[in-house]
C-alpha cells in the first residue's frame, strides 16, 4: 500500500519504519523537507498516488496559537487528498480531548477532529494518552531543584511505540469512520508518574501535589483516562523507564 506519513517527529519517524517494515511504500514529509501545512506548499507531490494519509504533525506551541495552527493545516490536508484521490485520512489525536475545553491545545485538536469528521475523504482518528516521553518534559516545567509540583489528575500514559503499533494497524486497514482510543495498562495519578520516575532516576526531590501546577491542572476528574472499549498496550511504564 501507498502511505504518506505527515510529520517526522517522535511518531512519525517511528510510523514510517514500522509502516515500510510491515511492506508498505511510505512517503514521509514535514516542514524541513519542505513540505509546509500550513500553506500547503509541496502537499501534491508528497500525497501523489497515496491510498492513505497520516497526520502526525504537530503545533509548535501550546498557547492560542495553536487553534488556528490546526485548522489551517488541517484544511490545506483534506484539500490536498481530496485533489490526489486519497482513500483513507488518518489522524493522531488525545484521548479526552474534547474534554478540557480550558485548554487552547485540546480546544485546536478538537477542532481538528472536527473538521477531518465534516471532510470529504473516509477517516479514522486514533486518540492516545499521554506518552510516557511526555512525562517527564510535563514535570519539568512545574520543578525547581527542591521540588516537583503536579497536580493528581489521573493518567494512562503510554510508549510511542505503542502509539505507533495502533496507528499502523488502523492506517493499513479499513477506514473506521470513527475514533479508536488507545492508552497504557497501567492507570496512575500525575503525582504518582511523578514519583515513579524521579525515583528510577536517583533524584530524591520530593513531588508535592498542587492543583494548579501546570497544564494538567486545567483538566476535570478523570477526562484523560479511556473508555471500556479502549486498546489497552502492552508496555508497563516501569519496564520502559529501566529501558
Ligand atoms: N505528547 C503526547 O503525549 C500526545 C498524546 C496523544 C496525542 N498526541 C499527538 O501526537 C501528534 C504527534 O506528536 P509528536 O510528539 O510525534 O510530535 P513532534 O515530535 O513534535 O513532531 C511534530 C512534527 O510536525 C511537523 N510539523 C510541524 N509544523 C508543520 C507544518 N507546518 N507542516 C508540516 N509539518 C509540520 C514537524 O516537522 P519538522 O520536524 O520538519 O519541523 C514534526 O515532524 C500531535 O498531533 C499530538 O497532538 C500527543
Amino acid at each position: 500500500m501507498k502511505i504518506t506519513v505527515i510529520g517526522t517527529g517522535l511518531i512519525g519517524s517511528q510510523l514510517a519504519t514500522e509502516l515500510t517494515a510491515r511492506g508498505h511504500e511510505v512517503t514521509a514529509a514535514s516542514l524541513s523537507s519542505g513540505v509546509d501545512l500550513l500553506t500547503g506548499t509541496g502537499l501534491d507531490t508528497a500525497l501523489a498516488g497515496a491510498e492513505a494519509v497520516v497526520n502526525v504533525t504537530n503545533s509548535p506551541t501550546f498557547d492560542e496559537q495553536s487553534i488556528p495552527f490546526f485548522r489551517t493545516t488541517v484544511g490545506h490536508l483534506l484539500a490536498a487528498g481530496e485533489r490526489a484521490g486519497v482513500g483513507h485520512q488518518v489522524l493522531l489525536s488525545i484521548v479526552g480531548v474534547d474534554q478540557v475545553p480550558a485548554l487552547d491545545y485540546y480546544r485546536g485538536k478538537a477542532l481538528q477532529e472536527e473538521l477531518l469528521r465534516g471532510g470529504p475523504t473516509p477517516w479514522s482518528i486514533v486518540r492516545a494518552t499521554q506518552f510516557f516521553e511526555f512525562m517527564e518534559p510535563t514535570m519539568s516545567w512545574t520543578s525547581d531543584e527542591t521540588a516537583v509540583r503536579l497536580p493528581a489528575t489521573p493518567v494512562q500514559p503510554i510508549a510511542s511505540r505503542d502509539v505507533v503499533a495502533a496507528l499502523a494497524d488502523v492506517t493499513t486497514g479499513t477506514p473506521l469512520g470513527g475514533i479508536l482510543e488507545t492508552a497504557g495498562p497501567e492507570r496512575f495519578t500525575l503525582d504518582e508518574i511523578g514519583r515513579v520516575t524521579l525515583a528510577a532516576r536517583g533524584d530524591h526531590r520530593p513531588v508535592v501535589v498542587d492543583a494548579q501546577a501546570g497544564l494538567f491542572a486545567a483538566v476535570q476528574g478523570d477526562a484523560l483516562t479511556p473508555g471500556p472499549n479502549a486498546r489497552v498496550a502492552p508496555t508497563r511504564y516501569q519496564d520502559w523507564l529501566a529501558g
